[in-house]
């Protein structure tokens, strides 16, 4: 069993993005810039957006983050959304989600500009995705993808079970690994809360990718051997013998189910990373459009 480590993999991709940056910025560019929104104190997303800033740092890039009040209004928010659309010294604007649930997520999505939707989570970025058209390939499929691409992993005609069905991975990674190209050329198999019979959907998986945020839900007995295992979950799940009161459990039983496979991520320190340095290669994308 091989460790998929994120965590060594991010390190070596932030330490080339830094490099350009400087690169660009000797040539005389400016440094790009990501701007944060994060409505309410959610713990987990407070958590992320730090990381995300940290990680701006890291790589040499300007950031920003707006913090508002749990009770802010959506007229307020989409206000604001709209002015960093135009501020041109912005490259990548993302709204931490969850919003809460007075602010419609979709209409919030929508008012930002694709250009600057460096999550890739605009429908015009997604329907892009869709046909393989150059885009900004959402943060967290992008960082399964490069890390399936670092350890060489070929995936060409397996099959490859995804577990949920959202937006933000489940769907994006699908269709990313079905499409033509290494990583690619999978045959997919979406699983959902309504999948009769998961257990002999991902017991025939050359690939699984567990994203339905349900604590340690694959188990032993539902992965065939050698398969290649990525963990996308990352939940808290209370821990008093921890400093911080939690743990983070991923989607997968890692204890048991790590020996029968070739490859797998740990978590945290799998995709969780992973995710962070795609976001940072969006940002940078997006600043050599713009420039
Ligand atoms: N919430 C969980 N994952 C993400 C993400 O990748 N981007 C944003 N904006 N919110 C999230």
């Amino acid at each position: 069993m091989i460790l998929l480590d994120g965590k060594k993999t991010s390190e070596a991709i932030k330490k080339e993005i830094a490099l350009e940056v400087e690169q660009l910025v000797a040539n005389g560019s400016r440094r790009p810039k990501l701007v944060a929104i994060l409505v309410g104190d959610d713990g987990a997303s407070r958590t992320y957006v730090n990381n995300k800033e940290k990680a701006c740092q890291d790589v040499g890039f300007d950031s920003a983050v707006i913090r508002y009040p749990g009770d802010t209004s959506e007229e307020e928010l989409l206000a604001k959304i709209d002015e960093i659309n135009g501020d041109p010294g912005v490259d990548g604007l993302i709204v931490q989600l969850p919003l809460p649930p007075h602010i419609d997520e979709a209409k919030v999505i929508h008012n930002i500009s694709p250009s600057k939707d460096v999550d890739g989570f605009h429908s015009q970025n997604v329907g892009k995705l869709m046909l393989g058209e150059e885009t900004f390939v959402s943060a967290t499929p992008y960082g399964i993808m490069a890390l399936l691409e670092h350890y060489n992993i070929d995936t060409k005609g397996k099959h490859c079970v995804v577990l949920g069905r959202s937006n933000i991975v489940g769907r994006p990674i699908s269709n990313l690994l079905s499409l033509k190209g290494n990583p690619g050329d999978c045959t997919v198999t979406i699983c959902h809360s309504k999948t009769r019979n998961i257990e002999q959907h991902t017991r025939m998986a050359d690939i699984i990718i567990a994203a339905i945020g349900i604590p340690q839900f694959l188990k032993e007995d539902m992965v065939k051997e050698g398969a290649v295992v990525v963990d996308v979950g990352i939940t808290r799940v209370p821990d008093a013998t921890r400093a911080k009161g939690y743990r983070l459990v991923g989607d997968v039983d890692f204890e048991h189910v790590a020996p029968k496979c070739s490859y797998i991520t740990p978590v945290p320190g799998g995709v969780g990373p992973m995710t962070i340095v795609s976001l940072m290669r969006n940002t940078l994308q997006a600043m050599k459009q713009h420039k």
